[in-house]
């Protein structure tokens, strides 16, 4: 999740964090529960089974435990709705633009962007996960296709795999097809990361593209350490609370600013193109929906980014002189 002032998820770090070596707990799987949030906030727009999917998975009930144990008030959270709202419709926006015929999105929680897009038969999608949510979402997915009465479709592949692991990554793109380009997602997964692993996955990704015929990986996920400061209480809790639950300390990934970020993708290998989550969303639902002021978007527009990359050539090695 985020804030207004980043398009990150729960952000600042506690006191009692600083300093967390690395932020870097060894089961990645607690970060699973965000994915329940991410599914709360986007059941107040119109995305496809979004409703439904918080339904199934007991997203308000997962949501109010951390509210409650916390101490939390849910209505002063409620700008965070538009915010999620943001990212999924600009990200499915951008592949529909970006004409891509296969996608892989990593780390995709309970989200249906998948079976969305694939049910127009143009794009194959592979989605990943870790194993507790994949075998939760392909329950999900069948409960939802039969209450739909949607096909299984050999274009949505579901299946496990760890963002931070080539091997994992590169069996799930197996069945994709090299000759294509290759759109690489992830959706609130950064901001999980430590640098380290950030710079792992922007190599994972490099790597993969380059054994597809190019492609893009879009992202909404960097954030920026001064866009963590001076944030109202409320939104500091809530930031205190996922890091108690996920262990992880939220923004260690996070760049000191653009020229940062652009010095980190360039060494990563990337081309980058910035777009504003909000330009790229075609509606908003939730702000009418929660009765939220419609200024409130204006003033996500220039902090609620998404970044497309694509894999600069392989450096060529000059050859020495003896
Ligand atoms: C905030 S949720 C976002 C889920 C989804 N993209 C969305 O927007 O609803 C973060 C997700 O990252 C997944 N995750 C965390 N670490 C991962 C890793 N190393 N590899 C793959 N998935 C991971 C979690 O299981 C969780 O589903």
């Amino acid at each position: 999740m985020g804030s207004p002032a980043q398009p990150s998820e729960f952000g600042s770090r506690p006191p009692n964090l600083r300093g967390y070596p690395g932020a870097m707990p060894a089961d990645s799987s607690l970060i699973s529960v965000t994915a329940k949030i991410a599914a709360y906030y986007r059941q107040f727009s119109d995305i496809p089974f979004a409703q439904e999917v918080a339904k199934r998975i007991g997203a308000d009930a997962a949501f109010d435990q951390i509210l409650t144990e916390h101490g939390l008030n849910k209505e002063k959270l409620t700008f965070y709705a538009p915010m999620f709202e943001a990212r999924y419709k600009s990200l499915t926006q951008l592949i529909l633009q970006s004409g891509a015929s296969q996608v892989l999105e990593l780390a995709s929680g309970y989200s249906l962007r998948g079976l969305d897009l694939t049910r127009g038969g143009a794009i194959r999608y592979v989605e990943t996960d870790l194993p507790n949510v994949v075998a939760a979402k392909l329950t999900l997915l069948d409960d939802v296709r039969n209450a739909h009465g949607i096909p299984r479709s050999p274009q949505h592949v579901v299946t496990t795999a760890d963002a931070l692991d080539f091997d994992q990554v590169r069996a799930a793109a197996a069945g994709l097809d090299p000759s294509q380009p290759l759109t690489v997602l992830c959706e609130g997964l950064i901001m999980y990361l430590s640098k380290e692993q950030t710079e792992q996955l922007a190599a994972h990704v490099r790597r993969l593209l380059q054994a597809f015929a190019g492609g893009c990986w879009i992202t909404p996920d960097f954030t920026f350490k001064p866009d963590a400061r001076d944030l109202p209480p409320e939104r500091l809790r809530l930031r205190e609370a996922i890091t108690g639950v996920t262990q992880r300390q939220m923004d260690a990934s996070s760049f000191e600013d653009d020229q940062d970020l652009a010095t980190f993708l360039a060494g990563a290998g990337f081309n980058v193109q910035v777009r504003s989550q909000v330009d790229e969303t075609p509606s908003f639902s939730s702000i009418q929906a929660l009765g939220l002021s419609p200024t409130s978007i204006d003033r996500l527009r220039g902090l609620l980014r998404v970044w497309v990359m694509t894999a600069t050539p392989e450096r060529r090695s000059v050859p020495r002189r003896v």
